[in-house]
C-alpha cells in the first residue's frame, strides 16, 4: 500500500535526514498529490501498492463522512469535560453516536466514539489526517484502533474512532493516579502490540508504522491494547528493495539509530521502538525524560547493561511492582528487549519472532512470587536462560547513534 502523497521522487528527496521530526512539527505539505488512480486497494491482495487519491481515500466505504455539526452535538459541542486528551495532532473529545444509524445520539447512551479534532492553526497536519484515513480505512485488526469516520468541512479536519475506555498506555505507565498495571496486564499488553505490528509488517505489501510509542498504544476495557495513530505509517519496501528512504520523521527515543542517521527505513525500525516500549514496561521509565540526569535521561542507554543479566535486571524494574512479577518472565522480556534493541538492524529478530516468543511467556503463567525472596535463586540459574526463539545476542552491544531532540 503506498503512502498516497508521496511520490517515489520526493521521497528520495528527503532521505538526508538531520533528527528526528516529531509529528507535531513536521512539514506535511498540503499540496497533496490528487491525481486519481482509480484502482481499489485490499491488503489482502497480491498486487503491488497502490496510491490512492484524496477523493478515493474520503469515499472508502469503510468510513462514515460526519458533518461538523453532528460531531458537535456528538460531544456536547466539544465542551472542555468532553476532552480526554491531546497530542501533537489536536484534541480528542469523549463523543456517543447511535451504534446503528451513526448519527450523534443524547450524551451517555449508544456507542462511544472518541473524536480527535484536528487545531485549527495546525493546517500542517492534513497530510497526516489524510495518511491515517487511508490506512485504518482498510486495515482491521484487533489490535489496530476501528477508525469509524471523519469529517472535512472547510477548515475542519477531525477523525472518529471507537473509544478506548483505559486510554493510553503512556497514562498508566507514567502518570501518578491510575492503579500500576501489574505484570500479567504488561505482558498481555506486549503480546497485543506485538500482534498489531506483526500484522502490518506481514501484510502482502508490508506497512511500516514507524510511530511505536507508549501514546499510540491505547487501552479498551479489558487493557486490550490497540495502535492508534498511522499518519506516519509507510508502504514497505517492495520488489529487491531492502529498505524506503524517507525524511525521518518519528519520535525522540523511540527511533532506531539507523534511521534517525541514514533515513533508511525498514520493519526492524519498528521491531527497535518495541523494544523501547517493552523496556518501558519494564522499567515503568519514559524513553526519554530529562527531569533525569546523565545516562538516565536514556533509557536503552541507561538500561541497556542490566537486560542480558539476570542477576541484575531487578535493578531497572518498575518499582511499581513491587517485586511482584515472574523472574523468569521479566529475563524473557528484557532478553528479547535486548534483541530488539540490537544496533544493527539486520540482527534484530522479526515481529513474528517476538509475539512468537512473548506469547511462549505468556502461557508459560510463570509465578509472580516476589521476585524480591527469589532473587538469590535465580543467580544460580541464570546462566543456563534464553528467550525462546531467539538466538543468543552479543554481551555488550554499543549503544545507539544519532537520535537527536528536534
Ligand atoms: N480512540 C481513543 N479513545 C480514547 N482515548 C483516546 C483515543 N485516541 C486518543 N485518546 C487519548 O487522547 C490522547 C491524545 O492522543 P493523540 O493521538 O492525539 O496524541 P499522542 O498520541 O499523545 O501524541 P502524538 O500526537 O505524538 O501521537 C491519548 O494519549 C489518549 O489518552
Ligand atoms: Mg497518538
Amino acid at each position: 500500500m503506498g503512502n498516497c502523497l508521496d511520490s517515489p521522487a520526493r521521497v528520495d528527496a528527503h532521505a538526508t535526514p538531520a533528527s528526528v521530526v516529531s509529528k507535531s512539527s513536521s512539514k506535511a505539505s498540503r499540496s497533496s498529490n490528487l491525481s486519481s488512480l482509480a484502482i481499489p486497494l485490499s491488503y489482502n491482495d497480491s498486487s503491488l501498492p497502490t496510491p490512492r487519491s484524496e477523493g478515493e481515500i474520503l469515499s472508502s466505504p469503510n468510513l462514515k463522512s460526519f458533518s461538523f455539526n453532528e460531531l458537535k452535538s456528538a460531544t456536547r459541542n466539544f465542551r472542555p469535560d468532553s476532552l480526554v486528551g491531546e497530542g501533537g495532532f489536536g484534541y480528542v473529545f469523549k463523543g456517543w453516536i447511535n451504534e446503528i444509524t451513526l448519527t450523534a445520539s443524547k450524551p451517555g447512551t449508544g456507542m462511544v466514539i472518541a473524536v480527535k479534532k484536528l487545531k485549527q492553526e495546525s493546517f500542517q497536519g492534513h497530510k497526516e489526517w489524510l495518511t491515517e484515513l487511508d490506512y485504518l480505512g482498510q486495515l482491521h485488526h484487533p489490535n489496530l484502533v476501528k477508525l469509524i469516520g471523519y469529517c472535512l468541512e472547510g477548515e475542519n479536519r477531525l477523525l472518529v474512532y471507537e473509544f478506548m475506555a483505559k486510554g493510553s498506555l503512556e497514562n498508566h505507565l507514567f502518570r501518578r493516579g491510575p492503579q500500576p498495571l501489574s505484570w500479567a496486564t504488561r505482558v498481555k499488553i506486549a503480546v497485543g502490540a506485538a500482534r498489531g505490528l506483526c500484522f502490518l509488517h506481514d501484510a502482502k505489501s508490508q506497512v511500516i508504522y514507524r510511530d511505536f510509542k507508549a501514546s499510540n498504544i491505547l487501552l479498551d476495557a479489558e487493557f486490550n491494547p490497540k495502535l492508534s495513530d498511522f499518519g506516519l505509517a509507510k508502504a514497505g519496501p517492495t520488489g529487491d528493495k531492502t529498505h524506503v528512504s524517507t525524511q525521518v520523521m518519528g519520535t525522540h527515543g523511540y527511533a532506531a539509530p539507523e534511521y534517525v542517521a541514514t533515513g533508511r527505513l525498514t520493519a526492524k525500525s519498528d521491531v527497535y521502538s518495541f523494544g523501547v516500549v517493552l523496556l518501558e514496561l519494564l522499567s515503568g521509565r519514559r524513553a526519554v525524560d530529562k527531569m533525569k540526569v546523565g545516562v538516565e535521561q536514556n533509557l536503552v542507554d541507561w538500561a541497556k547493561p542490566y537486560l542480558g543479566d539476570r542477576r541484575k535486571l531487578f535493578r531497572i524494574m518498575d518499582t511499581k511492582l513491587e517485586g511482584q512479577y515472574s523472574q523468569k518472565g521479566a529475563y524473557t522480556a528484557a532478553y528479547l528487549a535486548l534483541q530488539c534493541l540490537t544496533t544493527e538492524a539486520k540482527m534484530r529478530p522479526r515481529m513474528s519472532e517476538v509475539l512468537a516468543a512473548l506469547e511462549q511467556l505468556e502461557a508459560a503463567k510463570t509465578s509472580t512470587r516476589s521476585s524480591l525472596t527469589q532473587h538469590h535463586r535465580t543467580q544460580t540459574s541464570a546462566a543456563n536462560f534464553h528467550a525462546p526463539n531467539l538466538k543468543p545476542c552479543t554481551p555488550s552491544l554499543p549503544s545507539p547513534r544519532g537520535a537527536r531532540t528536534h
